[in-house]
Order: structure tokens, then C-alpha cells, then sequence
């Protein structure tokens, strides 16, 4: 039997990081919904379509081509997945995410994945729009200032520039976008396990996850 596992929070408290490793331990694909939203803002944003919902909008996600392939996403067939990840794109996506056609040209994408076996899902509605009969859900966050210090972290280490006043303040931002947005907004899906990952080391929060999968899923979650 295949099983869905989804794992929905604010930017930066550890769902990647979690959802790519609670995956790869448990042997099963990982979809990471971000990338989609990302690739189809910054082509948006190329094609200079503005944000806002109506026919150009519609006429334009219509044209617009997007596929996983391994860890990689195209758009039109070009591979994006570099430069999808730049503080620019991440507030492309949080602008063109909150546009409702946008999300329902999405929705079939992101739902066809359960064609293909069992997979942790990442993103913001994961659990309560995309894939509400999930075996298994989660609600991962963090105090922003805890989530602003593993985003300067990862920059810093990366070599990227970094600005931990600027970082935080986007995250608040961003925060406010997602969760007050009229379609989808972030919020923890009914029966997702709330997990503060402030205070708790990734492999913590690996664990924790994988400790509630194995008891909601014992077959499978070996
Ligand atoms: O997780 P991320 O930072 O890669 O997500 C980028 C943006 O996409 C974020 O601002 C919210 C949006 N998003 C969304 O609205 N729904 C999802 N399921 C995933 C991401």
C-alpha cells in the first residue's frame, strides 16, 4: 500500500531539510511543492506578467510547462532548479502564490504525484488542500528568530551574502503573505502533528517524525 506523509510550515523551520530526510530513510520519493510555486513565479515574473488574477494570468499559466524530474525542475523544458532558490524568487513565490488561479493551475500537478508510490510532500496546504487524506501530517515551525538564524546560517555557509536584520524581517514578511492570503492560506491542517522545531537539532526533528509515521503507518515506516 502506498502512503502520503505531508509537512507544512513557515519558511525556514526545517520542513526541507525534514521532509528529504524523513524520505530518504524511509525509502520514498520526496515532492517538494516550493519548487513548483518558485519556477512558476519567476517565469511569471520573466514573462512579465503582473500579480494579478484575471485572463492574462490564466492565458499565461496555460502556456506554462512545469516537470520534476529527480531532484530537478523545468519549466518550458529549461532546468531552473538554480536559480529558483534567491531571496528574489522567494518573494516572487510568496507574491504569485497568493493569486487563486495560480494555485488551482497547480493543484493537478502536485496531486497526479500519488500516481507514483508513497512520498513525503513539503509546502504550505500540503495537509489541508493538496493531499487532506494523508496517512500522516505535520505542522513544522519555529519562532521567526530562530528560523531568521538557520537562514543566515545556510547563507553564510553557502558563501552567499547575508544580513540576519533583512533575513528576518523577509521572514516576517513572508509569514504574513502565506497566512493571510484569501486562497490556501498557511495554517495547521486538521489532525497534522504541531512540532516547534525551535529548540530541537534537524536529527531531533527527523526523529520525531519518523517516531509518529512508524505509529500511525507500522508497516510500512519499518
Ligand atoms: O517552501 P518555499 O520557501 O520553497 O516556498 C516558496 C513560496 O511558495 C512560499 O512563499 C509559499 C509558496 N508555497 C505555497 O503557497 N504553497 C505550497 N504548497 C508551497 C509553497
Amino acid at each position: 500500500m502506498s502512503y502520503v506523509i505531508t509537512i507544512d510550515g513557515p519558511a525556514g523551520a526545517g520542513k526541507s531539510t525534514a521532509a528529504k530526510e524523513v524520505a530518504r530513510r524511509l525509502g520514498i520519493s520526496y515532492l517538494d511543492t516550493g519548487a513548483i510555486y518558485r519556477a512558476v513565479a519567476l517565469i511569471l515574473y520573466e514573462s512579465e506578467v503582473p500579480a494579478v488574477d484575471g485572463y492574462i494570468m490564466r492565458e499565461a499559466l496555460s502556456k506554462i510547462r512545469i516537470e520534476l524530474r529527480n531532484k530537478s525542475v523545468f519549466v518550458n523544458g529549461f532546468d531552473v532548479t538554480g536559480e529558483i532558490r534567491t531571496p528574489m524568487v522567494d518573494e516572487l513565490a510568496s507574491m504569485y502564490s497568493a493569486i487563486p488561479s495560480v494555485r488551482k493551475a497547480l493543484l493537478s500537478l502536485q496531486k497526479d504525484q500519488e500516481k507514483h508510490g508513497s512520498f513525503v510532500a513539503e509546502g504550505r496546504d500540503v495537509g489541508s488542500v493538496v493531499f487532506p487524506d494523508a496517512e500522516a501530517k505535520f505542522f513544522l515551525t519555529a519562532s521567526p528568530e530562530a528560523r531568521a538564524k538557520r537562514r543566515y546560517s545556510e547563507r553564510v555557509s553557502k558563501g552567499k551574502p547575508a544580513d540576519y536584520d533583512e533575513i528576518l524581517r523577509a521572514i516576517i514578511d513572508r509569514d504574513k503573505n502565506d497566512s493571510t492570503r484569501e486562497v490556501a492560506p498557511l495554517t495547521v491542517p486538521k489532525n497534522a502533528v504541531y512540532v516547534d522545531t525551535s529548540d530541537m537539532t534537524e536529527e531531533q526533528a527527523v526523529q520525531f517524525i519518523l517516531d509518529k509515521v512508524k505509529e500511525v503507518i507500522p508497516n510500512e515506516a519499518k
